[in-house]
């Protein structure tokens, strides 16, 4: 298939895991990608890995100011854009006598600070028809107890997929949510579990959970993601496609 010929595509952490994977996958469905992250180091190896139909931007969707100036840079050199996969995430499980302010506040930073003023930022950049898809996770709709505060910036921003598609369908614009569950990403490495050890035993325990006794692969949810970007999804908006192995549903 061949979905994006002609098309480019905003891809926030665009560096690692879930977005460096769905920034492979419309480069090989024929389309451009402007990535971005905080890593220098991450975004240089993932800009010469993608090749040439890949820009790397670093921009912290924690500053507004970043975002202004990515989002300047695209209007200047690209003028509009055909997608935008707002995918750039943090997470941290903690019991919730243990959350701290910092955590609070970084988590709703990024996730959902930084997911809103991206795509209120990137409206204007959108061409009539482009589709935009929010990273939220199972996590907003399930009650485990370790993730009060990341399930909570996860649920916020799948509601944004329908105030957004109100707001902007008669433009033409849809926003929709996928939700991916447990998938093997480097997120896993990067909580407050860092020895190899326990970020194997929190996945063996995700995958144990799971209806399908395993994590998801990183394809599995970019197909999903592709197809939301895509016409192909064409008569879906304020939608929330789970990818999770049936965790939220059986
Ligand atoms: N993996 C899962 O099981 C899972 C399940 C449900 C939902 N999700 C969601 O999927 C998204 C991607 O996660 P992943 O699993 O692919 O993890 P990952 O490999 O750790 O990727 C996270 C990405 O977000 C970027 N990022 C984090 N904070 C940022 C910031 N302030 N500004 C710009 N970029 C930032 C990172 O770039 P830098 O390294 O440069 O900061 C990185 O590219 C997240 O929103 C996560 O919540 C993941």
């Amino acid at each position: 298939m061949q979905r994006f010929t002609g098309k480019t595509v905003l891809v926030t952490g665009g560096n690692s895991g879930i977005g460096l994977a769905t920034a492979q996958r419309i480069i090989d469905e024929g389309g451009k990608v402007i990535i971005t992250g905080r890593d220098e180091a991450t975004l240089q190896q993932a800009e010469k890995s993608l090749g040439e139909n890949a820009e790397a931007v670093k921009a912290d969707v924690g500053k507004l100011a970043d975002i202004d100036r990515l989002m300047a840079h695209i209007g200047q050199k690209y003028r509009t854009i055909d997608g935008l996969f707002a995918n750039a995430g943090i997470a941290e499980f903690k019991p919730i006598d243990q959350v701290t302010e910092n955590d609070f506040d970084s988590m709703f930073d990024i996730n959902v600070k930084g997911v809103f003023f991206t795509l209120q930022k990137a409206i204007p950049l959108l061409a009539e028809g482009s589709a935009v898809v929010i990273n939220a996770s199972v996590a907003g709709s399930m009650g485990g107890g370790l993730s009060s505060v990341y399930g909570a910036t996860k649920a916020a921003v799948r509601s944004m997929a329908r105030t957004f598609s109100g707001a902007y369908v008669s433009r033409g614009l849809r926003f929709n949510a996928v939700s991916p569950g447990p998938i093997d990403t480097p997120i896993w490495g990067r909580m407050g579990n860092t020895t190899p050890e326990q970020v194997k035993k929190t996945k063996d325990g995700r995958a144990e959970m799971n209806p399908m006794k395993r994590m998801g692969t990183v394809d599995e949810v970019t197909a999903a993601i592709a197809f939301l970007l895509s016409p192909e999804s064409s008569y879906i908006l304020g939608a929330e496609l789970f990818v999770d192995g049936g965790v939220t549903q059986l």
